[in-house]
């Protein structure tokens, strides 16, 4: 058992970790109505990647990272588990905040190298899912005993600013290649308020996905056993469910397919035929051509020029970068001074 839940703050003086909630049980809906409303009103259909991750999303996308096709979770724990004690000790890092942090998985090279260094150091794990959060600080600092874990859950656009200022040289770290899901235009912004979160010295590590193989990258987001499209179609699931929609998930597919114009994969659902669909709860009509698709998702792809050129937008400055020996995926550090 977990720590009771409340919208403020909790800290709960007897267990090994503290989770802090800014976000309220009614909040996600609130915004998630609001951006479904604009997205799926819109010329070009669209629905916010964030949106995949109900508890039936969130396992889809672990079946996902074990798929022979999707090389992107297993390459980057493999730099990982390269590169951890180096960076810990030569950096003198105390302490790790996560963005996105969920399960924690790939993190815990880091940590474990963390705590070797400092067994009492700090791990501050951010992510919008407060029991995902609980599960995670539980079984972090069970697994490290002394490692200072106070979890914050709260989302990127509004809560960065709540997570605690540094207390001695920290390492901010957002894996998995996430940030790909930022357009080109809008990773700049998210930087610099990562940056805010940082003193001279610190460090920001961030996974990305690289610029490569075309038609290897198109079947990571196409694998053969189907796991991803029914990822993609869960996020059609999850608004029949919290916005009172009828979306027949049977008349709709998955598609992914590579822009070359920005370097991104785009994920879509595609109507198969002519309908219509009522979204009850935002009082929407909307009719689908056959064929017309609704873009799920973008998940961008770098070179070391795209990740330099993101850094320097956010005001941070590309300090050391570390790929696999096929090049498939980057782990690159980012200083500010
Ligand atoms: C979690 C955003 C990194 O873009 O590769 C996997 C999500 N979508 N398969 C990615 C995803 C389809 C993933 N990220």
């Amino acid at each position: 058992m977990g720590p009771s839940l409340t919208s403020s703050r909790t800290d709960v003086d007897a267990l090994p970790f503290s989770v802090e909630v800014h976000v309220g049980p009614g909040d996600f809906r609130v915004e998630m109505a609001r951006d479904v409303a604009r997205g799926l009103s819109a010329a070009s259909k669209e629905l916010q990647p964030k949106y995949f991750y109900d508890a039936r999303g969130s396992a889809l996308f672990e079946q996902i990272t074990e798929t022979a096709e999707y090389y992107q979770t297993r390459t980057e724990r493999s730099i990982l588990e390269r590169i951890a004690p180096e960076v810990i000790t030569r950096h003198g890092i105390d302490e790790v905040v996560e963005l996105g942090a969920g399960s924690a998985r790939k993190t815990e090279t880091l940590l474990r190298a963390l705590h070797a260094r400092n067994a009492a150091a700090r791990y501050i794990p951010f992510d919008v899912d407060p029991h995902m959060l609980v599960d995670t600080a539980g079984r972090l600092s069970a697994l490290l005993p002394g490692l200072s874990v106070h979890a914050v859950a709260g989302d990127f656009e509004r809560h960065m600013a709540t997570i605690p200022s540094p207390s001695g040289r920290r390492l901010i770290v957002f894996l998995g290649g996430t940030v790909g899901n930022f357009s080109p235009g809008a990773r700049g912004g998210f930087i610099s308020k990562v940056a805010q979160l940082m003193d001279p010295g610190d460090l920001l590590l961030v996974g990305t996905d690289l610029v490569g193989d075309v038609a290897r990258i198109e079947a990571a987001y196409n694998d053969a056993t189907g796991v991803t499209s029914d990822f993609n179609l869960n996020a059609l699931r999850v608004l029949n469910r919290e916005l009172g929609a009828d979306f027949d998930l049977g008349h709709f597919v998955h598609d992914a397919r590579y822009d070359h114009a920005q370097d991104c994969i785009e994920m879509f659902a595609r109507a198969t035929l002519a309908q219509r669909v009522r979204v009850e709860e935002l009082g929407l009509d909307l009719a689908f051509a056959e064929g017309e698709e609704i873009r799920t998702e973008i998940s961008c792809k770098f070179t070391r020029e795209s990740v330099s050129q993101m850094y320097e937008s956010g005001g941070l400055k590309l300090a050391e970068w570390h790929t696999d020996p096929n090049q498939w995926f980057a782990v690159s550090l980012a200083a500010r001074d």
